[in-house]
């Protein structure tokens, strides 16, 4: 699903370089449920980002669902992005005046889907995370925990192979976390492959992998024994 080899990543401020991504090589199959842990610095959001198809690398290959990715425009970048990756953000990074069924709606505004296929899928996804009795609300109107399972609900709209994640419970009190990873394992069953960002080993466990970086690189890579389902 994703094969990613020798990518590097360097920042420019001023005068002075910083490689942020230094020659990372990484693999995941489709079904996977993989944890990206590391030290504050250590390049889990820059990996992450350029995973995600929302930065582009300085060198390295990408290759996303079979197609090689490594060298597309921006424009093109987001196409891949909007058909092939769901990704949540640590803020939610909703629209706070559209309602929430909106919200989930718009990555399919893009993706050219009809008015009322739009609204009838965004349904299925909030009854999904578990929000059908909320979706007239504003996105303002609602709790943190109630945000990021909006969020995931837009992420899964436009049915992508893989769910991406940086640190989606990074805002979350405990309960909301442990709804969040749910919902995220339920999906890994379902079929979809799932990356996320975590601090917390608590949150790990949840998962099937952990990646850790420290500088720029991997470091270790590992399965998570005694996994616990929720
Ligand atoms: N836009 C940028 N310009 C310059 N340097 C950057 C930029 N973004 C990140 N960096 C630097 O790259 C390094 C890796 O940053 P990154 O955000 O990937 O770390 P992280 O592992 O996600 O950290 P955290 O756990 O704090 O979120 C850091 O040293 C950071 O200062
Ligand atoms: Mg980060």
């Amino acid at each position: 699903m994703i094969e990613v080899t020798n990518i590097v990543k360097k920042y420019v401020t001023g005068d002075i370089d910083f490689t942020a991504l230094k020659g990372v090589n990484l693999k995941i199959q489709k079904g996977e449920f993989t944890s990206i842990m590391g030290p504050s610095g250590s390049g889990k959001s820059t990996f992450m980002n350029i995973l995600g198809c929302l930065d582009k690398m300085d060198s390295g290959i990408y290759m996303l669902n079979g197609k090689d990715v490594s060298n597309l425009t921006g424009n093109e970048l987001a196409a891949v992005r909007n058909k092939e990756i769901g990704f949540v953000f640590q803020a939610f990074n909703l629209l706070p005046r559209l309602t929430i069924l909106d919200n989930v709606a718009l990555p399919m505004v893009y993706a050219g889907v009809p008015a009322k296929e739009r609204k009838e899928r965004a349904m299925e996804a909030l009854v999904k995370v578990g929000l059908g009795d909320r979706v007239k609300h504003k996105s303002n109107e609602i709790s943190g925990g109630q945000k990021q399972r909006v969020a995931i609900a837009r992420a899964i709209v436009n049915r992508p192979n893989v769910i991406m994640a940086d640190e989606p419970t990074g805002n979350l009190d405990t309960k909301s976390t442990f709804e969040i990873m749910k919902i995220f394992q339920d999906l890994n069953d379902e079929g979809s492959t799932v990356v996320m960002v975590t601090h917390e080993p608590d949150v790990a466990v949840y998962t099937k992998r952990i990646v850790r970086f420290t500088d720029g690189e991997i470091i270790t890579d590992e399965a998570v024994k005694d996994r616990v389902r929720l």
